[in-house]
């Protein structure tokens, strides 16, 4: 990977039809701009092939041919088996789901780990089995800095862990936690892992099998694409799993854990996304097109590279500012943080600051995010919330200064 390569932002910008208006957009994290590749593929899908997919004539094996080749290139796209995948209405959906095919599998007197750095997505469906008997453990944030520390994770793991959900990336704190590492220690004490990767997906590359994790769901409408969410269920897992489905689905795995099927033309849509993935890497490196999963490869380093140099930009205003307090890491550092950053200002309402901000036209936002036990614990008003910018690769530097000139004018 040569070091010098820049991301060409007129190019990458020039895929995105919505980024020609006036606001400057910093709400990426609540959901992105869709690439016009994937507006082309779901426009082309419901045109061309306006049929169910699982018929014989010609119309109905080119939509299945499309629908096999959106879910081979996912697979590609995070180093999964096509049959190891669940495209489900949401990642809360997703969870939901899972949760239910889990939980007959534990007894009472399990163990299982949740954070209260998450979104409530992968939180509150484990935290209910407590009513089942199971023991519900707490690794719990540093509440000044919002971290998670694995020394703490260490000393919640016992014999009788289960399972353990974490974020890959919070979408408060921005920080990206070790789970490659949680993983290790997890499985040498008998327990599964499954990880949020909503937050994670925009900014870094996932490879499921490096993480080594069971479990792995994230959105695509966070992830320039539509609003549906992937489920990643490790192959060994399928069998035992309990049918979500129609009671004569049981034994078929790619559809048990999908009651109501996948959204066809949203699926067919993602191939937009790694086409866009395969240009970014062509553009960049000259070659020929190249398999999903070598242009993710080469891409995402580019991607984060200008997301470190925008971050610094911005890092060193909030850090520079003593009323303003900055939830997770204050260092641009990549491979420590993605460009999601959740501040409060003293003696303001994040929502007083957002009108502010708001008003110089650049688009920010105000919340809890859905984190509010990471904003309890923080010891923020999770009414109230923080005041949210989040940038993805197509922000550029210009864009920036914006965002720092309003916050500035408004604080
Ligand atoms: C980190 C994180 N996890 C989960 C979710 C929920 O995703 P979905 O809207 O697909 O249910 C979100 C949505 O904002 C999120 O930011």
């Amino acid at each position: 990977m040569k070091e010098n390569i820049k991301l060409d932002l007129p190019y990458v910008r020039n895929q995105f039809t919505a980024l020609s208006n006036e606001l400057a957009f910093f709400d990426s994290a609540g959901g992105s701009y869709v690439a016009e590749s994937v507006i082309d593929s779901a426009c082309s899908f419901m045109r061309e092939t306006p049929v169910q997919p699982y018929s014989r004539f010609e119309q109905s094996t080119q939509a299945n041919r499309q629908l096999s080749r959106a879910i081979e290139q996912t697979a590609a796209f995070i180093n999964a088996e096509p049959s190891e995948l669940i495209f489900g209405p949401s990642t809360t959906l997703n969870m939901y789901v899972l949760a239910h095919a889990l939980s007959p599998l534990f007894a009472r007197g399990d163990e299982i780990i949740v954070t209260n750095q998450d979104h409530e997505a992968n939180s509150g469906v484990w935290r209910k089995m407590a009513e089942h008997g199971v023991v519900v453990r707490e690794w719990k944030i540093d509440p000044s800095t919002g971290e998670l520390d694995p020394t703490d994770f260490e000393n919640l793991l016992t014999e009788q862990s289960k399972l353990v959900c974490l974020p890959h990336c919070s979408n408060i704190v921005g920080s990206i936690n070790d789970v490659a590492s949680v993983t290790r220690k997890a499985h040498a004490a008998g327990a599964l892992v499954c990880v949020d990767g909503v937050a994670f997906a925009p900014h870094r590359r996932i490879d499921v099998k490096q993480l080594d994790v069971d479990f792995y769901l994230f959105s695509f409408y966070k992830l320039f694409g539509p609003h549906i969410a992937l489920m990643f269920i490790r192959q060994e897992h399928l069998a035992q799993l309990h049918n979500q489905n129609h009671y004569f689905l049981q034994d078929d795995l790619s559809k048990k854990l999908n009651p109501g099927g996948m959204n066809y033309e949203a699926v067919a849509s993602l191939q937009g996304i790694y086409r866009y993935f395969q240009d970014l890497s062509r553009h960049h490196f000259g070659s020929g097109r190249e398999s999903v999963g070598e242009s993710v490869e080469r891409t995402y380093p580019l991607i984060a590279r200008h997301e470190q140099n925008m971050a610094g930009q911005l890092l060193e205003y909030l850090n520079s500012h003593s009323r303003i307090r900055l939830i997770g890491l204050s260092v641009p550092d990549a491979s420590r943080r993605v460009p999601t950053f959740s501040f409060t200002v003293r003696d303001r309402s994040s929502q007083d600051i957002v009108d502010g901000i708001i008003r110089h036209g650049v688009g920010v936002n105000n919340h809890n995010f859905y984190a509010r036990r990471c904003l309890e614990a923080l010891g923020i008003d999770p009414r109230d919330g923080v005041v949210r910018a989040s940038m993805v690769h197509y922000n550029s530097r210009k864009e920036v200064d914006r965002l720092i000139a309003a916050i500035d004018a408004t604080v």
